[in-house]
This record gives structure tokens, sequence and C-alpha cells, in this order.
């Protein structure tokens, strides 16, 4: 028997769709069947397009149109992460051909599950980027004025920096981490937005601060510049939810689209920071 080459395989007519929705913050999540027409090359995004223009379910009834977050459609921005046939990853960069490979049924789409769900595939990626602002992820730089030429970085540290520097806080090594455990809260009626965002910013300073923070942690520890705040990104790190509370699963650095060699920024963090504790101690 002749194998057919995969283009010259039949293809679908129709492609199912489900999604597990949501109305709104905090509202019950159920699933809608939808259906759209084979179309050679679709990513995602696209199946998401053409479930908005439809905003229809298989069966024909009239429903809003699905909601879900993408900016560059290039896997730069990181927005777009999903659940996609229970696999985290981008819907820009998830292609249609090859997820009916993995399940010729449907796709599933699902929200990621350690953030809030603010609607259907859309979350509030805050404690992400509040991760980062624990661990001062950047390069501290006091004024606009003219410093002068930088410092040269050598070759070794490029090549050890540059792959640490693509993260796009997508969100995947988080979603995948069993010690990131989803921090949801609600604000109280009588409860200004101030005092709502200092509670939250409370409650995710004791929650792990995750792979990507430690990761980038690293980067702006090796950097000429971001190394000057090198000690207090350490402390950050040896404190609650620091890197002590990793378990070392390594779900994070399979799921990362960028490919950041995660786990290596972990161990270097954990000698990094015991060297912190007993220079401290030394120090006393
Ligand atoms: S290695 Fe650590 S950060 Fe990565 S998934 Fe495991 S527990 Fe999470
Ligand atoms: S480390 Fe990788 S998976 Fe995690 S936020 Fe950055 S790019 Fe995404
Ligand atoms: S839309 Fe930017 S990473 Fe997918």
């Amino acid at each position: 028997m002749i194998a057919l080459e995969p283009s010259t395989k039949k293809r679908p007519e129709f492609i199912n769709v489900r999604v597990r929705r949501q109305d709104g913050p905090g509202k019950e999540p159920y699933w809608e069947l939808h259906k759209i027409k084979y179309e050679p090359e679709l990513n995602v995004i696209t199946v998401l397009m053409r479930l908005a223009q439809q905003a229809k379910t298989s069966d024909g009834k009239s429903v809003a149109p699905v909601s879900w977050d993408c900016g560059c459609l290039e896997e730069v921005c990181g927005s777009c992460t999903m659940l996609i046939n229970g696999r985290v990853r981008q819907s820009c960069s998830a292609l249609v051909d090859q997820l009916l490979k993995e399940n010729s049924d449907e796709i599933v789409l699902e929200p990621m599950s350690k953030f809030p769900v603010l609607r259907d595939l859309m979350v509030d990626r805050q404690r992400l980027f509040s991760g980062l602002k624990r661990v001062q992820a950047w390069v501290p730089v006091d004024s606009y004025y003219n410093l002068g030429p930088g410092e040269r970085i050598p070759r070794e540290t490029q090549e050890q920096n540059y792959p640490l520097s693509q993260c796009m806080s997508c969100g995947c090594c988080l979603e995948a981490c069993p010690q990131y455990t989803k921090i949801e809260l609600t604000q109280g009626a009588d409860e200004s937005d101030e005092a709502f965002e200092a509670r939250k910013e409370a409650e995710f300073s004791e929650g792990f601060v995750g792979a990507h923070a430690i990761s980038q942690s690293m980067l702006f520890n090796n950097h000429p510049t971001g190394k000057t705040l090198a000690n207090e990104r350490l402390d950050t790190l040896m404190g609650p939810g620091g890197v002590a509370a990793c378990g070392n699963a390594q779900n994070c650095v399979s799921v990362c689209p960028k490919e950041i060699p995660l786990t290596t920024s972990i161990a270097r963090a954990g000698r990094a920071t015991t060297v912190r504790a007993v220079t401290k101690w030394l120090n006393k």
C-alpha cells in the first residue's frame, strides 16, 4: 500500500472547536462547541477570528463572540497563551493542521488555569508582571542624560544572556509549574482600588515568584549595569516564594516556547543565593 503524503491526505470539510467560556471574573465556566469550515494552514488565532465572525454554536445558536488576547501574531508579545488540546502554548503559532494530527475530532481551547479569567480565553497576568517587579528585572538607570558608552560584554556572557533575554512573559512556564498555584482575589464592596491593589500585591509577594522571574534575575545579575541590584535580587529569591519553593519538577523548561534553559537558571540562582547567605552570615 502506498502511504499518502500529508499534503494529499483528505482534509476534513469542517473543524469542531470546543471552547471553555466564562462570561466574566468569578462566573461559572461552561463549554461550547463551534464549527468552522476547514482551510489549509490556519493558526488558532485565525480560527478564533472565524468564531468571532460567525458568533454561532455548532447547532446554530447565536452567542456573544469568544474573547481572547493577542498582539504580535509572531510569538513575540506573549499575550495569546492558552491551553490548546490540553497543552499550554501560543495560539498564534499553533497550527491547525498539526493540531488535527493530535486530535482529528476537535480542537479544544481553554484559558490558562493559574490566572484569574477576565472573559473566555482572556486571563489577568498581573501576578506574572508582579513577579518581575519583585526581582527588579531591569537595568537600573536613574536619568535620561548621556551616560556614555556601556561596558563591553564578553562573548561568553552574551552567549549566556541571549537565550534568557528572549523571555516574552507568556506565562507558559507558570501554567505548567506545580508550585505556582492560582491566586484570585475579589475586591470588597467597600474596598478602594488602591487598597485592593495593595492586598493583591501582598498576596502575590508570598506566592512562588516563578521560573520566568528567577531566570530574569540571572539575566540582569549577569549584566554590567544590571548587577548593581544583584544582592537585592538574591535577597528576594532567598525570601518567601523564592528559589527554595521550586520543586525541580522541570515542567517549566519543557513548555517554554522560547526554549529558555529555565532549570539551568534555577540551578544558578540556587548556587548564588547559597553564596549570598554564607557571605551575609560571615559579615554579621
Ligand atoms: S522546575 Fe521549579 S519552576 Fe520549573 S516547573 Fe518545576 S517547580 Fe516549577
Ligand atoms: S520563561 Fe519561557 S515560558 Fe516562561 S514566561 Fe518566559 S518565554 Fe514564557
Ligand atoms: S500574539 Fe504575540 S505571542 Fe502570540
